[in-house]
């Protein structure tokens, strides 16, 4: 969702801004801009679309004397993206604009208010209301910085908050509620950005900001305060150990079939240090200072809900933990009942979806204790949890989540092996399977990986014209055909459904005809012949049929059938190999119609507004 990044330094800062504008493509946008002060004259440019219409009206200007500016790429929530709602947003009195990630919730308020006195309004934005209030305040308090946190007060909402003035043209200001924004301390230069790629060319040295503060930086200093009175924070320095390489696309054509075939690495990366090989036996040391929960209530978005769905069994089977598994948005508005040691589990990449944030927050306030699955150190989530488990994938570009799930599989599959231990049901046998097979996983994952590649795109070019496709599972198979429609949604725009294979027939066996494919998640498991009878009526029906399966198994000569061979893994450790293949289906498919894959139409990564 909308990328800032801010900076005040000694280099000509509209192609820095440029350049980090690029690192944050991957959070969504469909508009963008920058605004820079020069010849004491405060300039903003925008444009409609992708950056490269920025770049051709910034080629046709002079901006190579600022040394301090601003940019965001914008994600539409109020008003079209055209280039008048695009961002910075000037205040009608001329003298300051602002770039805004959030939505201000009380903005038509502020806005009526705001006309009474006169302020003018350009566009249908609520950031434009929020840069008109700063004026507001400034008209009558002459310190910037406080009048900053006035219009602050005055607004409701979540926000990240970036602020240029031409009164002081080398400072920006910056402030934080909800969606995140942090700095970056360089030598003689200083930044401000929604996510640390923006700026890690020139500083691996960060500063997390906290809702309810602002910062203010100028090329030798940066100082942060305390929203509510101003008083200056002590901030913790933190060094970022990963480099730009692991952001960059490293030979492959796009992040998203990069991030599918870092899947090997990431399983290994994210099970180093977390099992006993002799004990057979998971260890998570975040783990340690938590008693085993009584009831585990998992709550998350989008991939990160199929993942918790996936791990319910697992929960239950092996830990006999009894877990329900929600949607963040829907959680947080009900009214959920949480029984006393009852833990909530929220499970985020981005550790800033602000629907799972909200929900936390709720369920910290009702006394719960939090449970944190998250990959970006330093997010929200990973810091208001009680205890946190870092996935540990490397930074996720593309916005279809891929390696992130197997991540986040990984760490639930771990988390309920390192409960099983107390009053589980997972026998030393098992365990012993389990964790042989982990380990054998990467390499067994590397081997087929660009096989599943060529079949996905045969597959892909005979099936991405029909009107549209079901994915189909039981068990554990469930929540990965729920992601495998999810994903050719997402980058092909084809309509796809994820169903119960058992399901199928209350209804949508209604759409089954010769032009609407399914593909059927079959592993060698003991639900394999209850699918394999879901198989037989789809066929009946003469819709094709694709079954992901293991060999050698008899019983799967079914008229029009066909298998898409996966090699066979103990248990559980089959998802490992069939999602990569359904991520890789969905990659071909978008791939085939010429489809936007890393950044689809109408979504962000990080979703920080509700
Ligand atoms: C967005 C992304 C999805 C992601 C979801 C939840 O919709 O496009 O890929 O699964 O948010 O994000 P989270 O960061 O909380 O896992």
């Amino acid at each position: 969702m909308c990328g800032i990044i801010g900076y005040s330094g000694h280099r000509p800062a509209v192609p820095l801004i440029i350049e980090g504008l690029h690192r944050l493509e991957y959070r969504g946008y469909d508009s963008s801009g920058v605004c820079f002060v020069q010849n004491k004259e405060l300039k903003v440019v925008r444009a409609e679309g992708k950056l490269k219409l920025l770049e051709d009206k910034l080629a046709r200007m002079e901006v190579s004397l600022a040394t301090t500016g601003m940019g965001h790429t914008r994600w539409a929530t109020h008003g079209a993206p055209t280039e008048d709602n695009a961002h910075p947003h000037r205040s009608s009195r001329g003298d300051l604009a602002i770039v805004h990630n959030g939505i201000i919730e009380n903005y038509q308020e502020c806005k009526a208010e705001l006309l009474a006195k006169g302020f003018e309004f350009s566009s249908q934005t609520d950031t434009e209301v929020l840069a008109n209030l700063i004026a507001d305040e400034h008209s009558s308090e002459t310190s910037l910085l406080k009048a900053f946190a006035s219009a602050l007060e005055r607004a409701r909402g979540a926000y990240a908050v970036a602020l240029l003035s031409r009164q002081e043209p080398d400072t920006v200001y910056a402030a934080r509620q909800s969606a995140p924004l942090l700095l970056g301390l360089g030598s003689g230069e200083n930044f401000i950005a929604s996510d640390i790629p923006a700026f890690l060319p020139y500083t691996r040295d960060v500063v997390f900001l906290e809702d309810g503060e602002i910062a203010r930086i100028t090329p030798t200093s940066w100082e942060v305060f305390s929203l509510a009175d101003l008083k200056p924070m002590e901030k913790k320095i933190s060094r970022i150990e990963w480099d730009l390489q692991a952001a960059q696309k490293g030979g492959y054509k796009h992040f998203m079939l990069k991030e599918i075939f870092e899947q090997p690495m990431t399983i290994s990366d994210c099970a180093a240090g977390r099992v006993s090989m002799s004990r057979f036996e998971a260890h998570l040391p975040e783990l340690e200072a938590i008693a085993k929960p009584s009831r585990l209530r998992i709550v998350a978005c989008g991939t990160s809900y199929h993942a918790g769905i996936w791990a319910q069994i697992l929960f239950e089977n092996w830990a006999r933990i009894p877990t329900t598994v929600e949607i963040a948005s829907e959680f947080r508005y009900r009214n959920a009942l949480l029984s006393p040691g009852e833990t909530l589990l929220v499970v985020s990449q981005s550790g800033e979806t602000a629907d799972t944030l909200a929900a936390l927050r709720i369920a910290k306030e009702r006394g719960s204790p939090i449970l944190g699955i998250c990959n970006v150190i330093g997010s929200s989530i990973s810091r208001e949890a009680d205890a946190i488990i870092f996935t540990q994938a490397g930074p996720e570009i593309s916005v279809a989540s891929t390696k992130a799930m197997t991540a986040q599989m990984t760490v639930l599959m771990l988390m309920a092996m390192h409960w099983s231990k107390n009053g589980g049901s997972l026998n030393r046998d098992e365990a012993r399977l389990i964790l042989n097979g982990l380990s054998d996983l990467p390499a067994k994952l590397s081997g087929i990986l660009p096989t599943l590649k060529s079949e996905a795109a045969t597959l892909a070019a005979r099936f991405a014209s029909s009107k549209g496709m079901f994915f189909l599972g039981r068990g554990q198979s469930y929540p990965l055909a729920l992601e495998g429609a999810l994903k050719v949604k997402e980058l092909s725009y084809i309509h796809a459904e994820g169903y119960a294979s058992g399901e199928m027939k209350h209804g949508p066996i209604a759409l089954i005809d010769q032009d609407f494919p399914s593909f059927v998640l079959l592993p060698n498991d003991d639900l394999f012949a209850k699918t394999r009878s879901n198989m037989e009526e789809v066929a009946a029906r003469k819709g094709p049929v694709i079954a992901l399966t293991n060999p050698p198994k008899s019983g799967l000569d079914i008229k029009g059938c066909e298998t898409w061979l996966m090699p066979e893994a103990f248990g559980p450790l089959n998802s490992f190999l069939m999602l990569p293949a359904l991520q890789l289906f969905s990659y071909e498919a978008a791939a085939y119609l010429g489809k936007d894959v890393d950044q689809p139409r109408n979504l962000a990564k990080s979703v920080t507004v509700e």
